[in-house]
């Protein structure tokens, strides 16, 4: 039997009680974290979302409840009814927020119990638990301490968020779930409809097509904290159904935009970690990140910079980098001031290894001894060469120095992730520091070798640079696009754009991208009708507010900072979804399997 309420009114958290407490009559209530019976006296630790105290029960006091706690286990739920005391300065503990008391227990309840637990609750016992297990039992592992402090930082986040941006003028309006596909470039998920049978609705990628809707009805700040859902391959920081912190301003230009995120962002790690970030943050034209690091999100944590010096070995002897140029490829090098006696041959064949896996094809290195240069490739390197290499990379003994030679898409991919992997391998990267950067100017598309045809490297409404727009016409120019990423600590956490708002322009763009002219008027017709309709200059962003919060309190995995997430499967473990569906619901929305195995 359990007991309820019944009257009993809790007075305090588990985190509130303090020395100056002491002699008060508490009511408290939470789970059983841990039992010790210390020969007849029974201390409990009592936990909650805010904290943890110390109750005890001692026979002598009230034999009634000492009796009954003898039953308590691991997470029943209770309720206690007590006086305040000082610990014994010797089971003071100064970690704990209410280490300096304990309640003695006059009355108990018992409000329910549980079964034997699947897996540990107390952190204390540091036992690794599967995922698999805590994702089908997600209540209880969202029950762990750890847990729940993620959980907190992400509510505190958003609160701060929307602090932030009412106090900016932001008005947070929803946006339609049940909608049509919105082009960020993955799968969409479908939802049929019963009423008009054979049609769907496609959930949103992102609300992007209604938010530049809101600045064409003149709401001029819009912001919301949204689901979006793409069916696509999941990875660590990627989920099916994700969060996006989704914004859309009137009259702006980027440099706006992102001094109003600097600050939204300053605020946020303000009131989460009290760490005071350095405004403006730095940015970065996209064509110098793909120079110095080979990616357009770097970690710029790590200090190492690529470093080209394809125009150096144009003509080499050494046929693997002349030859790459010759083919229009390039070659980079990465240079580690001191680095030669921290790796090994060993660790170099590894690394090739390593840069294998990324397409290149191998690892030329040169290590700069005090007595010379030593590598398997300088003996091919002439006097000039050597010079120019000296000079460009500015070499002294105990430097080592790696080559990628191959398409600039091989040796750009290879290079970094080598950077990246030797960054952390040498410890050259504080974990404990945040490192923010933007990257703007992206080129507006890029071609697709695949599929014989220019892609958008954002999406399809955002704004060349305005001197670009002549270039549109010539398909060997390239041009740049009003839009910019904000990064932290090598991972994309947001990314945007200001937008078309000229019909004509739209067009155009949708023609670049062999998307004629009735396929247009198909899918976003009603964008194109809209923006004749007295469409202000626009722009927003969006940020991916799991992966902000997965860096903001360390997490390896997106899924540890979402309450309820998928498997990399998109599964849920916990309801079993998706799920099979009875004929009679299929029959109702007009739909016949054909699984195909
Ligand atoms: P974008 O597609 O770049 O832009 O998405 C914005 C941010 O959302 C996060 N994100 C994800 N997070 C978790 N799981 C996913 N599957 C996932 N996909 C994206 C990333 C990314 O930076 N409408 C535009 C924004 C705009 O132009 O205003 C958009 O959605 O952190
Ligand atoms: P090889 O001429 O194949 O014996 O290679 C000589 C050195 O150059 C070895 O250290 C290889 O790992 C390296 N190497 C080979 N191909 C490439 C490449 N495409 N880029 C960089 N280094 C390479």
């Amino acid at each position: 039997m359990t007991d309820n309420i019944n009257g009993m009114k809790r007075t305090h958290y588990l985190d509130e009680l303090r020395a100056s407490d002491i002699g008060k009559t508490v009511v408290l209530m939470g789970w059983v974290l841990r039992r010790r019976d210390h020969g007849g006296v029974i201390f409990i630790d009592l936990k909650d979302i805010k904290g943890l105290t110390q109750v005890v029960f001692n026979p002598e006091h009230n034999s009634e409840s000492h009796g009954k706690a003898r039953q308590l286990r691991s997470e029943f739920v209770i309720a206690v009814k007590g006086i305040v005391r000082s610990r014994p300065d010797e089971s003071q503990n100064s970690n704990l927020a209410t280490g300096e008391i304990e309640v003695f227990v006059d009355e108990l309840r018992i409000l329910n119990r549980s079964k034997p637990l699947p897996f540990v609750i107390d952190e204390d016992d540091n036992i690794e638990v599967s995922e698999n297990l805590r994702l089908k039992y997600r209540y209880l592992d969202l029950r762990r301490e750890s847990m729940q402090k993620k959980l907190v930082m992400r509510s505190n986040v958003a609160r701060s968020v929307r602090e932030f941006l009412y106090e900016n003028d932001f008005l947070e309006i929803e946006t339609p779930f049940l909608t049509k596909s919105t082009p960020e470039g993955a799968r969409d998920y479908l939802v049929p409809s019963r009423v008009t049978p054979g049609k769907f609705y496609a959930l949103p990628q992102s609300p992007q097509l209604f938010k530049q809707l809101l600045m064409v009805s003149g709401y001029d700040r819009y912001f919301q904290i949204v689901k979006c859902f793409r069916d696509e391959d999941l990875r660590a920081d990627r989920q099916p159904e994700f969060t996006q912190i989704d914004m859309e301003l009137s009259f702006v230009e980027p440099d706006e935009i992102m001094e109003i995120m600097d600050k939204m962002m300053a605020k946020i790690f303000k009131e989460t970690l009290d760490i005071e970030l350095t405004l403006p943050l730095k940015r970065l034209p996209y064509d110098e990140a793909m120079e110095k690091y080979g990616l357009d999100a770097p970690d710029l944590r790590i200090p190492l910079e690529l470093v080209d010096v394809s125009d150096i070995f144009a003509e080499s002897g050494f046929k693997v980098f002349s030859s790459a140029v010759s083919k229009g490829g390039i070659v980079k090098a990465l240079k580690l001031d001191g680095g030669s006696d921290k790796l090994s041959r060993k660790d170099i064949d590894d690394l090739t290894d390593f840069v294998k896996i990324y397409g290149a094809k191998g690892l030329a290195w040169i290590k700069i001894n005090p007595d010379g240069w030593q590598s398997p490739i300088v003996k091919f390197f002439n006097d000039d060469e050597k010079e120019r290499l000296q000079g460009r990379l500015r070499l002294n003994p105990g430097d080592i120095i790696f080559f990628g030679a191959d398409t600039k898409r091989v040796v750009n991919e290879a290079i970094w992730r080598l950077r990246a992997h030797i960054g952390k391998k040498l410890g050259m990267l504080d974990d404990d520091a945040f490192s923010f950067v933007w990257i703007t100017d992206f080129p507006l598309m890029e071609y697709n070798e695949d599929e014989k045809r220019f892609d958008c490297v954002h999406h399809p409404f955002t704004a060349p640079n305005d001197e670009d727009i002549p270039l549109l016409e010539d398909k060997d120019k390239l041009v740049y696009s009003k839009s910019y990423d904000l990064c932290l600590n090598g991972s994309e956490i947001g990314g945007g754009s200001i937008r078309i708002h000229s019909k004509e322009l739209q067009n155009k763009i949708f023609k670049m991208l062999n998307i004629d002219e009735e396929s247009a008027r198909e899918k976003f017709g009603f964008l194109l009708d809209a923006l004749e309709f007295g469409a202000p200059p626009h722009g927003g962003i969006a940020f991916g507010l799991d992966r902000l919060i997965m860096l903001l309190c360390g997490a390896e995995s997106i899924r540890d900072v979402i309450a309820f997430p998928k498997t990399q499967k998109a599964t849920c473990l916990l309801t079993d979804a998706p799920d099979k569906v009875g004929t009679k619901q299929l029959n109702e929305l007009s739909i016949k399997l054909n699984v195909i195995e």
